[in-house]
């Protein structure tokens, strides 16, 4: 081959990595971002990417389309390893017309996503952009409908993973609302349908871009976003950390990693953590963290509905989902928001093969008419949904308060947990103490001479009774009583034993849940 043929081929590299230029590159690292090749680099195991792609052009040709050049056409596609497994990703560069996204960038964005199916790979795809590029208009709108649907094709399939690192604005923030996880950087991203100065001429309303779509409005107000990092390094340090407890595809199960603590270990603070007193709260991060190995808990958006707390960890080495009531928040009651955020938490669980540990101290749903009108029976009932439907191995472990309804949305033995555990702190009944005596002795306390002691008595005499595990042990509803300082090896018995479940529903076409 010539010389000047390889000349040629350098040059246009050349050309391709330098993006926008160097003046753009400069404004993206002021504005504390890196740009589209450093964040793959720093996503990728070092070396490992390999670009796809890259001589793609846009054929724009209205409001000066034809002059512009777009190196690479404003996004960088390619695979590479993680933690030395396969992923694909893309990377939106905004130095290259704003990242804006034509038919062409899109098709790249595509090719992603099909090429991922085939393989089995997770999908990183990083944002950057201004939305659809307005002088293809059509063509950019079409772009976006194939990315949708792709998005949709590939959910449960294999993973995918959204990173918001710039602006995502208008119908662009519903393929990121279509995977599977969403991660934004804070004070340097923002998602929204319609942007400050659109609310503004229709509604009046002042807002700023970061208070109506930035990372905290998204992963405290919203539930759009699961994740917020402080800067893009540590967001891709936690999409590593994400995908090290998630299988390649739903035909595989997630990576063992070796672990350093002990199996065996008995925890025995564990024996005495539960205040005697049931209306005493404490924190159920502190359950989580001698529970799980080596106390590493990535938590699925921990500022958001904190009533419950969800996340992945792994017990033995092998990855495990956790959906644990908080009592230090609302007591733990299941509200709106709760349910929504477990329910979407369990599915992408039993999408991925992830076995799940439910971890439970629930006094009930959350009373008021706020909550009857936002729907809680609508939204509770895909909590319930979502247990139900889900076939991989379920462990139950009720710790404390197990009450009514939501005792069963918690996964309950007949909503299809595998095995049920209680510590002898368990209360398991249809309603607590105090609710039981205002119903059912209401008459003979009214009757009684001595209201006040015969309330008190017949409390006692309730909470004998009922405020126990062993009610539900004696029907079988709780495989078994133990020790809380013996749970971890128990759980990781249990769940060796599970992992050969296999559960078959019967067949259709979807289930239709409750949204
Ligand atoms: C074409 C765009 C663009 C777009 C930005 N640029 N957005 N080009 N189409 N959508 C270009 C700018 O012209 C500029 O080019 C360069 O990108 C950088 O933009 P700046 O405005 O200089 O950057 P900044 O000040 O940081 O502002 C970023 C921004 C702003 C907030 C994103 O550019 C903006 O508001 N853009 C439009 C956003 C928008 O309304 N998009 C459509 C959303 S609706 P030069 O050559 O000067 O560097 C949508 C529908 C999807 O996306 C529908 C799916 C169903």
């Amino acid at each position: 081959m010539s010389v000047n043929k390889l000349d040629d081929l350098k040059r246009r590299k050349e050309k391709i990595l330098a993006g926008g230029g160097e003046k753009r590159i400069a404004k993206q690292h002021d504005s504390g971002k890196l740009t589209a090749r450093e964040r793959l680099d720093l996503l990728f195991d070092e070396g490992t990417f390999v670009e796809l792609d890259a001589f793609v052009k846009h054929r724009g040709t209205n409001f000066g389309m034809e002059k512009a050049e777009s190196p690479a056409e404003g996004v960088v596609i390619g695979y590479g390893k993680v933690d030395g497994r396969l992923v694909y990703a893309y990377s939106q560069d905004f130095t290259v017309l704003g990242g804006s996204l034509g038919e062409m960038h899109a098709n790249k964005i595509c090719k992603v996503l099909d090429n991922a199916m085939k393989v089995g790979a997770p999908v990183v795809g990083i944002n950057d952009s201004g939305g659809a590029r307005i002088q293809e208009a059509v063509d950019a709108l079409s772009g976006y409908g194939k990315i949708f649907l792709r998005n949709t094709l590939a959910s449960g399939v294999i993973p995918q993973i959204t990173a918001i690192m710039g602006p995502c604005a208008g119908g662009a923030v519903y393929s990121p609302a279509l995977t599977d996880f969403v991660f934004m950087v804070d004070k340097t991203s923002q998602m929204f349908i319609t942007g400050p100065q659109v609310i503004k001429t229709v509604t009046g309303e002042d807002v700023t871009a970061e208070a109506l779509g930035g990372a905290m409005t998204h992963n405290s107000v919203s539930g759009v976003s699961q994740f917020i990092a402080s800067n893009d390094q540590a967001c891709l340090e936690d999409i590593r950390r994400l995908l090290s407890f998630l299988p390649s595809n739903n035909m595989e199960v997630a990576p063992e990693y070796d672990t350093d603590s002990d199996i065996n270990a008995l925890e025995e603070m564990l024996n005495t953590y539960i205040p005697e007193n049931p209306n005493k709260p404490y924190d159920m991060h502190e359950v989580i963290k001698v529970l799980v190995d080596q106390g590493d808990f990535m938590e699925y958006l921990p500022h958001y509905a904190k009533n419950i707390v969800t996340g992945f960890a792994r017990l033995n080495g092998k990855t495990i989902g956790i959906v644990a009531n908080q009592p230090k928040v609302l007591a733990g009651c299941l509200d709106v928001n709760a349910s929504d955020k477990s329910a979407r938490f369990i599915r992408t669980c039993d999408a991925f093969n992830i076995p799940l540990l439910n971890i439970v101290d629930v006094p009930g749903f959350l009373p008021g008419t706020e909550q009857e009108y936002d729907g809680i029976i609508r939204h509770g009932a895909k909590m319930l949904y979502a247990y139900s439907e889900a076939t991989v191995p379920k462990i139950s472990l009720i710790v404390r308060k197990a009450y009514g309804g939501a005792y069963l949305a918690m996964c309950s033995k007949d909503l299809g947990a595998d095995l049920v555990l209680a510590w002898p702190s368990a209360e398991i009944a249809v309603m607590g103490p105090q609710g039981a005596a205002n119903i059912v002795f209401r008459g003979e306390i009214k009757d009684a001479e001595d209201p006040v002691a015969t309330r008190a008595r017949l409390i006692q005499e309730y909470t004998d009774e009922f405020a126990t595990p062993y009610k539900a042990a004696e029907r079988g509803f709780v495989d078994d009583v133990i020790e809380p300082a013996a749970t971890r090896p128990r759980l990781i018995d249990a769940f060796d034993m599970l992992e050969s479940k296999r559960e078959v529903r019967p067949a259709k076409k979807h289930g239709n849940l409750p949204l």
